[in-house]
């Protein structure tokens, strides 16, 4: 009977038109509709009717009077709705008043929920549509769709943190003047901070770690510059096992800090073209060298020529720490 009377209203009336009374926004009548709905999703008016129903419910204080439940039971509503639509919507994914009905769901989540609560719905969403439009990248409802979706998460995304933002500055900064010893020092506690504030994995920590080798060696294209070289040695130390707890990757392995040590040689290795006389390299060498010596708990023959030929430069380019470097060949020769 009710439903008779719902198709009835579907035909001739207009969404100003309908006057319900309360009593009929129940849950039963809510089924009603999804049973019509199912039939003809095009009835546009039942949608609406739809609408009022659920506002209704979801407006009706939680039966428990603790805030955390009532927010459950709305995300619970606004869940088994969103469920209800998605055969439909596979169904007839061109029907735009199921995208509709199912974006005013969305808005009411964002309305009634937390942002963090409401900001998964629409991540949800957003993973839904591009899956619908990977099956159909031509329907024209699912791109406007889409293009809703993703504004929207937008605007509600969680603020950028403030460590991004300033870490964000150095980048601008040392893109615009390499040369900026305040920019690249705050790095290193930036990225610290940052990699701490999200709790990063072992591996997005190595990720970093290799992003910011990259962008010092981009830097490095300028050798004579101490200031990138002090950035450098601060990378390097989280190949140092004594000092590596406060660095960005503190739980690499033995062999993969020789690895990076490997590259590292080599990379300042080829900047010696050129730039002969520039004596940062030979202590950036040597540092690599003495690491690697100090991991594998040996000194190779071909490391000890090595470090010995690079002493020997600095000797020459560095006369002012002559005697420095006297005392360390020295005591170097002693090790074996
Ligand atoms: C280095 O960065 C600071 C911002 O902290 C800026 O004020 C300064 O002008 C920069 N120095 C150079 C040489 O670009
Ligand atoms: C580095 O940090 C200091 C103090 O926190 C700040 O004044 C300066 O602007 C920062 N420089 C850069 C380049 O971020
Ligand atoms: C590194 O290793 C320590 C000790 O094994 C562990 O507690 C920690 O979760 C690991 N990862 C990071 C990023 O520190
Ligand atoms: C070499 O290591 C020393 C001692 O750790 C450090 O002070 C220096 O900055 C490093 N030099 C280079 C070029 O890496």
């Amino acid at each position: 009977m009710f439903i008779w009377w719902l198709v009835q209203l579907s035909r001739t009336a207009t969404t100003d038109s309908i006057e319900i009374n309360e009593h009929h926004y129940t849950v039963e009548t809510l089924q009603q509709t999804s049973i019509l709905l199912t039939k003809n999703p095009e009835y546009y008016t039942i949608w609406n009717f739809r609408r009022l129903i659920l506002q209704h419910q979801l407006s009706l204080p939680g039966t428990d009077s603790s805030e955390q439940s009532a927010s459950d039971q709305i995300v619970s509503m606004i869940k088994d709705d969103l469920q209800f639509l998605l055969p439909l919507l596979r169904s007839y994914p061109k029907c735009y008043w199921i995208w509709n009905y199912r974006l005013w769901l969305l808005g009411e989540a964002s309305r009634l929920l937390p942002l963090s609560t409401a900001h998964g719905f629409w991540q949800e969403e957003l993973a839904l549509v591009n899956k619908m439009l990977s099956f159909d990248d031509r329907n024209f409802h699912g791109w406007g769709y889409r293009r809703f979706v993703v504004e929207k998460l937008e605007i509600l995304a969680p603020t950028e943190s403030m460590t991004q933002k300033e870490l964000d500055y150095t980048t601008k900064m040392i893109r615009s003047q390499l040369s900026n010893f305040s920019a690249w020092h705050n790095r290193t506690k930036l990225i610290q901070t940052l990699l701490d504030e999200r709790g990063a994995s072992d591996d997005e920590r190595k990720n970093k770690l290799d992003d910011e080798l990259e962008l010092i060696h981009q830097a490095l294209i300028d050798p004579y510059d101490q200031s990138l070289w002090f950035y450098h040695q601060n990378l390097m130390c989280t190949f140092d096992p004594a000092l590596s707890a406060q660095a960005i990757a503190p739980n690499l392995t033995d062999s993969e800090r020789l690895d990076y040590i490997r590259r590292e040689k080599e990379a300042i290795e080829d900047m010696l073209e050129g730039a002969e006389s520039c004596k940062w390299i030979y202590l950036g060498l040597m540092n690599c060298t003495l690491l690697q010596t100090k991991i594998e708990r040996s000194l190779s023959r071909n490391a000890k020529q090595d470090v010995t030929r690079w002493l020997h430069e600095l000797i020459k380019l560095d006369p002012k720490r002559r005697g420095r470097w006297l005392d360390f060949e020295e005591s170097f020769n002693a090790w074996q």
